[in-house]
């Protein structure tokens, strides 16, 4: 399956508010990504397949770029697109554009419980750096904090 990565358009809004609904227990609205967008800072990457000629939105990306950091702010796969290594492909995009923004570090923090991201992260050779308390809510749970020198 091919797979584009492009930059966000607001076509792709409702279908990105789709996934994040269906993956999170606290998901962003269809607004916060919209409004995300506007800061100089941030990026949201779309992966796209296509059927045919018709492209659909199978995952996507939010970063913000600080040099020397670049943060993950937000990253899902649609349900029925995981485990083909759409993520992987997101996060090695991340890298190489963090990398040429002048950036040397990738960070994010990860509920403790998401098992399936944290095998990912660790599998791209993210390392656990920190525990933030009480960070997330819906459920209230901590979050691990993860780096990767770039
Ligand atoms: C986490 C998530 C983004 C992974 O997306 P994905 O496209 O399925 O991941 P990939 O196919 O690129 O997987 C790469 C590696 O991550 C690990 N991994 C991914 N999903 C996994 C799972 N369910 N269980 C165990 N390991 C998993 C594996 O090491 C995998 O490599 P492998 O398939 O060769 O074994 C996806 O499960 C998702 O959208 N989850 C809901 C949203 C979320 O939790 N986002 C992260 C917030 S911090």
């Amino acid at each position: 399956m091919k797979i584009d990565l492009v930059p966000f358009d607001l076509r792709y809004a409702d279908a990105i508010a789709d996934i994040e609904k269906d993956s999170f227990s606290d998901p962003w609205s269809k607004e916060a990504f919209i409004s995300s967008v506007t800061s100089p800072f941030t990026d949201i990457t779309v992966a796209l397949f296509y059927e045919g000629s018709v492209p659909t939105v199978c995952g996507y990306s939010v970063t913000v770029s600080l040099p020397p950091e670049c943060e993950i702010l937000n990253i899902a796969v649609a349900r029925d697109q995981r485990r083909k290594g759409i993520a992987e492909l997101l996060i090695q995009d991340i890298a190489e554009r963090a990398s040429k923004n002048g950036c040397d570090t990738l960070m994010l923090e990860v509920r403790i419980s998401n098992l399936a991201a944290r095998a990912l992260y660790e599998k791209l050779g993210f390392e656990a750096v920190g525990i933030r308390k009480a960070y997330y809510r819906y459920p209230i749970e901590d979050a691990i904090l993860m780096d990767k020198r770039l």
